[in-house]
């Protein structure tokens, strides 16, 4: 970490994350009141836009604009099947369908199964697809309609994908490559090929329309190294620049900024049981005193807090609640057990529609997937 104390990379975020800093080291747009103000002419504020969970973007206002003249743009945003989904990676996703339709557009979801196999020493092929079909369960149990979703597997699609990655790959050199991900000798060639595949959704949609259409990609800010690499390539390639639209991290339950699946308690997954998923609230760090006297007459902190940021994230639409359990919680008025309680209610429900959603999902896969 040298002189700096935080890294956020596409496989890796570790430290306290400063987003604002963020913003300057990658050279994104902020999400202005202005911008705000702009959507709000399309929809009303969607609570992550009200309160920052998205926060930056590139060239949004140019889809916007483009939108705004009748030249619709589609949404293209994935997921790295390395295991099976956790509410942290749903939360883009959750916006997306919100997106989707405030806009009416189109989506493509890229499930990288050649990513997570080149990249991961331990999955196997059979692994890395059995997980991107029970991600693309997590997907569908959002409210994506087959209509206007396509779902693919790089492997299964890439007859189709090919041609665009060898176009992206022809224009990014080595020490391109290099530059931006870090790569030494020891990295093995799929991974250094990789960002071409991620790449191409950005220019799908206009392969199968036959003509250029804008693309707007709302995703968590660590992807932003791949997306800068395929922005620098795209016109050269003949296509627009894809638009991004950046969210934050949902932080890990047990403190610290990424949820991550080598520690199984910082997340909750889609397929814990009720049980599982009310153990690991209840065992979530908290911003509270280390003693209930303390925390009545002292109050407890929410900024820190993993259980006030599910909250904040996801789980209160409610502003006035929301300030309201701020409040209790500065003043000690509410301790966390308390807390953790009302959470788990709110998962717990959550996710019992979600897991009843994704069994029915499971006869409508065909519908949405996209092979050659
Ligand atoms: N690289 C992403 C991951 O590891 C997967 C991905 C592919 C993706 N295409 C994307 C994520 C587009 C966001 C947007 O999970």
């Amino acid at each position: 970490m040298a002189d700096e104390d935080f890294v956020v990379t596409p496989w890796e975020v570790r430290g306290k994350v400063d987003y604002e800093k963020l913003v300057e080291k990658f050279g994104t747009q902020r999400i202005t009141s202005d911008l705000l103000q702009r959507w709000e002419k399309h929809a009303p504020l969607h609570p992550m836009l009200r309160r920052g969970v998205f926060y930056s973007h590139r060239d949004f206002d140019w889809a916007l604009e483009m939108y705004e003249k009748g030249n619709r743009f589609y949404l293209y945003t994935g997921r790295g099947p390395s295991g099976h989904t956790h509410i942290g990676h749903m939360m883009p996703w959750m916006f997306t369908r919100h997106m989707q339709e405030v806009f009416k557009v189109k989506l493509y979801f890229q499930l990288t199964d050649d990513e997570k196999f080149v990249f991961n020493d331990s999955l196997t092929r059979e692994q890395v697809r059995e997980y991107a079909y029970e991600n693309a369960l997590d997907l569908i149990a959002l409210g994506f309609e087959p209509h206007n979703t396509k779902i693919f597997l790089d492997t299964e699609y890439i007859h189709t994908l090919y041609p665009i990655a060898i176009e992206v790959a022809k224009r990014v050199t080595f020490s391109t490559a290099k530059a931006v991900f870090g790569f030494e000798n020891s990295n093995n060639i799929g991974e250094i090929f990789y960002t071409s595949m991620q790449a191409v959704p950005a220019f799908l949609g206009s392969v199968r329309e036959g003509k250029n259409v804008p693309c707007v990609i709302p995703c968590a800010i660590d992807q932003d190294p791949h997306f800068r690499v395929a922005r620098d390539v795209a016109e050269q390639a003949g296509y627009y620049k894809p638009a991004m639209f950046y969210c934050k991290m949902l932080p890990s339950l047990s403190g610290g900024d990424k949820m991550s699946s080598s520690a199984p308690g910082s997340a909750i997954y889609t397929v814990d049981t009720q049980k599982e998923a009310r153990k690991k609230i209840m065992n979530a760090f908290t911003g509270g005193c280390a003693t209930v006297q303390e925390q009545r007459e002292k109050g407890a902190n929410p900024e820190v807090c993993a259980v006030f940021a599910y909250f904040f994230n996801i789980f209160e639409e409610d502003g006035a609640r929301l300030a309201e359990l701020d409040q209790q919680c500065r003043t000690g008025k509410i301790l966390c057990g308390e807390c953790k309680g009302r959470l788990a209610e709110r998962v717990l429900a959550f996710l019992k529609t979600h897991q009843e959603r994704r069994e029915k999902a499971k006869d409508r896969l065909d519908e949405y997937m996209l092979r050659d």
